[in-house]
């Protein structure tokens, strides 16, 4: 009889030793063991796409380097995500990245203390200041290029000129913003069953597409927004997450809809309820919720909702003439 595999293997990351199960990537083991190596497109219980190549590492023994979001583990492995020339190639990799990318939120010396929609106090020609971005504070592409030192930017290609996708109340486009991680691709494809969007063209023509060239409001979207949780960027944007707006507060609770029992948090401010999301830590639904959940939410506050229980007040039984 063929001997059994163990199931567990123990790998080191820049010499850090990881146990981990067989069949994980790279890349998951690094997540699971509290170890970041940057990444772009890789997005947990999504098909590893390979796509923004941010994941490259060294393996010993093995020529050049590897992506970790395809890399499966292997006992014994030695993997080096650490090193200069590894960190110079990652550097590299964003570096063409953000060639067309609007990048004033990553180059201002200033960007970390301006207020979001603040004045420019740098630039007097900006009156609004440069960086608009909804995403700006709350960037995967920002924590990589702070992550990595980024502070060089060599090519220079022509920005994008794209209209914003508004064609619905709940979810806004801009996919100047964009990166081709393809997330919502695959998010939309592989978990909500919808393949609103899809990849198309090529090189410095790529574009994301929805549907066949039509607004999310007339495609088959359910607006359930999860392509917007797993952007890493400005691209996909919940309306009402949009800075400035502020929360000063979140609530773990279950939406009150149906009998699914989605678990969310509420973010309110002075009391109001501004936005929700899903509760990822919860069996139930994890990092889904569908429409109502995710946005409608206003009920919370309109004026005819019962803010008290009923309660009903034991009334005399009625005297019924003829009755004895
Ligand atoms: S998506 Fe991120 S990096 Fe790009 S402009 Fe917005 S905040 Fe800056
Ligand atoms: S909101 Fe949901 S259904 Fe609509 S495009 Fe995004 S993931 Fe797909
Ligand atoms: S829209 Fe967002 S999730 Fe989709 S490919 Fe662009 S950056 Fe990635
Ligand atoms: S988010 Fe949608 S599916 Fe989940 S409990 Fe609420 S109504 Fe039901
Ligand atoms: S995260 Fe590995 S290539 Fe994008």
């Amino acid at each position: 009889m063929a001997e059994q595999r163990a199931s567990t293997v123990t790998i080191t990351i820049d010499g850090k030793p990881v146990q981990t199960r067989r069949g994980q990537t790279v890349l998951q083991a690094a997540r699971e063991a509290g170890l970041y190596i940057p990444h772009l497109c890789d997005w947990p219980g999504l098909t590893p796409f390979a796509g923004c190549r941010m994941c490259l590492v060294k393996i010993e023994g093995r020529r050049g380097m590897d992506t970790a979001c395809t890399m499966p583990v292997r006992d014994g492995m030695a993997i080096i995500s650490a090193s200069e020339d590894v960190r110079e190639m990652q550097r590299n990799v964003l570096e063409v990245m953000l060639a067309d990318h609007p990048d004033r939120c990553l180059n201002c010396p200033r960007y970390q203390r301006c207020p979001s929609f603040g004045p420019c106090i740098r630039d007097d020609v900006v009156t609004i200041r440069c960086i608009l971005c909804p995403k700006h504070n709350q960037c995967e592409l920002q924590r990589v290029v702070d992550f990595l030192e980024l502070r060089r930017q060599r090519f220079y290609g022509p920005r994008r000129t794209l209209y914003l996708d508004r064609s619905n109340p709940f979810l806004e486009l801009d996919m100047n913003y964009c990166i081709f991680c393809a997330r919502c691709v695959r998010v939309c494809d592989e978990v909500r069953g919808r393949s609103v969007f899809s990849l198309s063209y090529r090189a410095d023509q790529a574009l994301i597409v929805v549907g066949d060239g039509v607004t999310l409001a007339e495609s088959n979207c359910e607006f359930c927004g999860q392509c917007a949780q797993v952007c890493p960027t400005g691209a996909i944007m919940k309306r009402d997450s949009i800075a400035p707006n502020p929360v000063d507060r979140s609530t773990p609770t279950v939406c009150a809809y149906c009998a699914t029992g989605c678990a969310l948090h509420l973010n309110t401010y002075a009391g109001r309820v501004v936005s929700a999301f899903p509760n990822a830590d919860n069996p139930a639904n994890g990092e889904a919720a569908c429409v109502k959940g995710q946005f409608g939410y206003d009920y919370c506050h309109h004026p005819d909702r019962l803010a008290a229980p009923l309660v009903r007040v034991p009334q005399p039984a009625p005297v019924l003439a003829g009755v004895a």
